[in-house]
């Protein structure tokens, strides 16, 4: 099915740190499990969380695989262990209000893959919703001050059809005194 095809971009970007080791890894608004499906056949936990149930239910009896329900833009807390995750990955996913504070849940050294729509897509489709696109360089700007930068691309992707994506790979820095983030974006 072809909505279950993952990401090239993210399944390169994990599978080129050549983790050996059992890791934890965080699937940020799932949708249909396209990510979490596939990288349960190679890594130990996948957690993956979104506010549909319907889609959640596909996969969550699949070994390897947590799922939680939870609307993630309420001013509720996330129902997730602080410093837990080895990677986040977050994609077609955008709701910046709480974006800062994925930082809170990743481990030391702990990275965020993120890739989702950016300003441009609006002439090839949906979304086209500024609130859902990202301006230029605006995953640098969020994360900068707490990551190391180690990718970044903005530009035209075509798979099926042709969209215009950001995309961002960002390693946690080790901070001394570091105090968790609050919604400072
Ligand atoms: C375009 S889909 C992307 C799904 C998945 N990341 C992917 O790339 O295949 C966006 C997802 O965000 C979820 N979502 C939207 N608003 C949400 C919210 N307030 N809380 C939790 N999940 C939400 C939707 O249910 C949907 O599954």
């Amino acid at each position: 099915m072809n909505n279950l095809k993952p990401s090239t971009w993210i399944m390169n970007q994990i599978n080129a740190l050549k983790i050996r080791r059992k890791i934890n890894i965080l699937d940020f608004a799932s949708g249909n499990g396209r990510h979490a499906i596939n990288l349960s056949k190679n890594y130990s936990m996948i957690t993956a969380i979104d506010k549909d149930i319907e889609k959640l239910n596909l996969y969550k009896n699949i070994k390897n695989i947590k799922t939680i329900c939870f609307d993630l833009e309420t001013n509720e807390d996330w129902p997730l262990e602080k410093e837990s995750f080895d990677i986040i990955i977050v994609t077609n996913y955008l709701y910046r209000p709480r974006i800062k504070e994925l930082a809170n849940f990743l481990k030391k050294d702990g990275f965020i893959f993120y890739e989702t729509f950016a300003v441009g897509n609006e002439k090839y489709g949906r979304p086209s919703n500024p609130s859902y696109l990202l301006k230029n360089e605006e995953l640098i700007d969020i994360f900068k001050s707490t990551f190391d930068i180690m990718y970044y691309f903005q530009g035209k992707v075509i798979n099926d059809q042709i969209s215009i994506k950001q995309r961002c790979s960002l390693k946690k820095r080790l901070l001394k005194n570091r105090s968790l983030l609050q919604n400072k974006y």
